[in-house]
């Protein structure tokens, strides 16, 4: 297991503050999240909708967050939920946070005291990522 250090705390603090604009009506699961990409902190939360497959996840729009001020090297993740324990990030989101940086620093905090930490690439191993589209050849 990764060891949990003060940095990781404090973007995971960055985290619980961005899970206080969640808007979940319809679950009531409010997601925070924070990105560390180029010495800055970019935050996001879950954005739900009426037609539910238009909800975007917290982790999405804090790295969305992060390309649109033109920093797309994110070095970590901290994100938060309301489960007792700490919450992971979701299939799409371990795909759309390796587009980034595959080996990017995940922090995972919940209702609870407790912290995990690990690499994106424990949590999605072989991660399809551009390399492998250099690889098409053009057969049919
Ligand atoms: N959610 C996130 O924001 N991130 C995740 O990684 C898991 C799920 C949100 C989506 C939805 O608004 C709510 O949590 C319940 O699925």
């Amino acid at each position: 297991m990764t060891e949990v250090t003060q940095a990781d705390l404090a973007l995971l603090a960055f985290a619980r503050q961005a899970q206080e604009r969640a808007y979940a009506p319809y679950s009531g699961f409010r997601v925070g999240a924070a990105v560390y990409a180029g010495g800055e902190i970019y935050q996001g939360c879950n954005v739900e909708n009426a037609s539910y497959g238009a909800t975007s996840c917290a982790e999405r729009l804090a790295a969305g967050a992060a390309v649109l001020a033109g920093n797309t090297e994110l070095q970590a993740i901290a994100v938060v939920g309301d489960s007792t324990s700490p919450t992971v990030p979701c299939g799409m989101c371990r795909q759309f946070l390796a587009e980034f940086n595959p080996e990017m620093r995940v922090i995972m905090g919940g209702r609870c005291d407790e912290v995990a930490v690990a690499g994106l690439d424990e949590l999605l191993p072989d991660a399809f990522v551009r390399g492998y589209l250099d690889q098409d050849d053009g057969a049919e």
